[in-house]
């Protein structure tokens, strides 16, 4: 019998077990013997909880996990940063193996835990941090490792793609749709990471540092959400022809690449504009594969926890990739040559629109105030913006996909 601990049962850990319940013998099949969840890490004690969970598996104690010797792997499924990484950390120097869903670890962690699990001849898998259900880490870093990557785009925020497309499709308000984002379990716990981008910047950074070889870290991934975005916003850009999608992107050329997350006007007939509610997908132009699309459930109790599983069976199997898989490629940064035409709207209520604003405008939409600006650097506006002491709520800028 293979013992899982499972740390934390919000979403991702009721996936977990719920699967695990449902496909013991598919399980059993995969890697020849009984899987079971051991264990299960809880926060509240008092929690009503489903009859598939029964009462001797859960424990308030994580030691009871990270010191059983019977427990093989530990699947990390837990929201606090600090205190899930150290658990990781510990489950690590105890020979364990370490399955998490969390991106914010891996991010931030990403080098440490994965030279510690080298160190450690143990397994560090995250393959659910990056586009929930979607295939993506495991193929960039087998089935297409022999290619350079030029080129990484990608929706991998599901609840602002979930918003964005209730917004534009339905005419339904951002505080509204968000709500029902975060009643569906696809926010996180704090949802500004998701509508201000900083889930995306984090995933892009993973699928950057794991594509190009090198190593691309968060501060190097510009970042801008869609937390102003508003109906008036929708109306105009829908007259444009376009809609909006949050989007993360990164490019290199030689050794000197751009990485940058923001809102995007498309055309409502391009691939992206097309990927809908909760749905993530991402692009990769690889030099031996040509251009590749991955799609599927970005966020999602089932669609992640079976990420998770899948990681789980390449340990049991013994079929993940056991070289660390960190590149040594010495990256350059080129951020500032990132530019772009923008729809920009401000409201200052019957504030008078500043002289310097009115001058970046090439098509004025709205005299009070929207509008197409000339062709600027990705911080330009926002820097303009803050001298004027134009607050970040009050304004909503979006690049024009050319
Ligand atoms: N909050 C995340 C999202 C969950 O909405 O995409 C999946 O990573």
């Amino acid at each position: 019998m293979i013992n899982i601990g499972l740390l934390g049962l919000g979403t991702v850990g009721q996936g977990v077990v719920e699967i695990v319940n449902s496909s013991q013998e598919e399980l059993k099949k995969l890697v020849g013997e009984d899987v079971n969840v051991k264990k299960i890490l809880v926060k509240n004690k008092d929690k009503e909880r489903s009859e598939e969970i029964p009462k001797e598996k859960i424990t308030y104690r994580v030691e009871e996990i990270l010191e059983d010797k019977d427990i093989m792997v530990v699947i990390e499924a837990t929201s606090d940063v600090e205190e899930s990484y150290k658990n990781i950390r510990k489950a690590l120097e105890q020979g364990k193996h370490v399955v998490t869903a969390n991106k914010a670890i891996v991010s931030k962690y990403f080098e440490e835990l994965s030279n510690l699990a080298k160190e450690k001849d143990r397994a560090f898998l995250y393959e659910a941090s990056v586009g929930g259900g979607i295939p993506i880490l495991k193929p960039l870093k087998e089935e297409i490792a022999l290619n350079d990557i030029s080129h990484i785009q990608g929706i991998l925020n599901g609840t602002s793609n979930y918003i964005l497309t209730r917004m534009f499709e339905e005419g339904l308000d951002y505080g509204e749709t968000l709500k029902i984002a975060q009643d569906l379990g696809y926010a996180e716990a704090n949802p500004s990471s998701d509508v201000d981008g900083y889930d995306t910047q984090r995933k892009l950074r993973i699928l950057s540092t794991i594509g190009l070889k090198g190593e691309v870290k968060e501060n190097d991934v510009l970042v801008r959400g869609i937390s102003s975005i508003s109906s008036f916003d929708v109306e105009q850009i829908k007259k444009l022809g376009y809609t909006v999608k949050l989007i993360g992107e990164t490019n290199i050329i030689d050794e000197k690449f751009t990485a940058v997350v923001e809102p995007v006007l498309l055309r409502s007939d391009s691939y992206f504009a097309n990927v809908n509610m909760a749905f993530n997908a991402i692009s990769l132009e690889g030099n031996n594969v040509g251009e590749l699309k991955f799609f599927g459930a970005g966020a999602g109790k089932l669609p992640t926890a079976n990420a998770v599983l899948k990681d789980v069976i390449d340990i049991l199997k013994g079929t993940y990739r056991k070289k660390n898989i960190l590149g040594s490629r010495k990256l350059k940064n080129r951020n500032e040559e990132i530019k772009g035409k923008y729809y920009l709207r401000i409201s200052l209520g019957s504030g008078e629109i500043p002289e310097e604003i009115k001058g970046l405008a090439e098509k004025i939409l709205d005299p009070n105030f929207a509008a197409i600006t000339r062709e600027v650097e990705f911080q330009e506006v926002d820097k303009l913006l803050a001298n004027l002491n134009i607050q970040d709520e009050k304004y909503f800028l979006a690049r024009i996909q050319d």
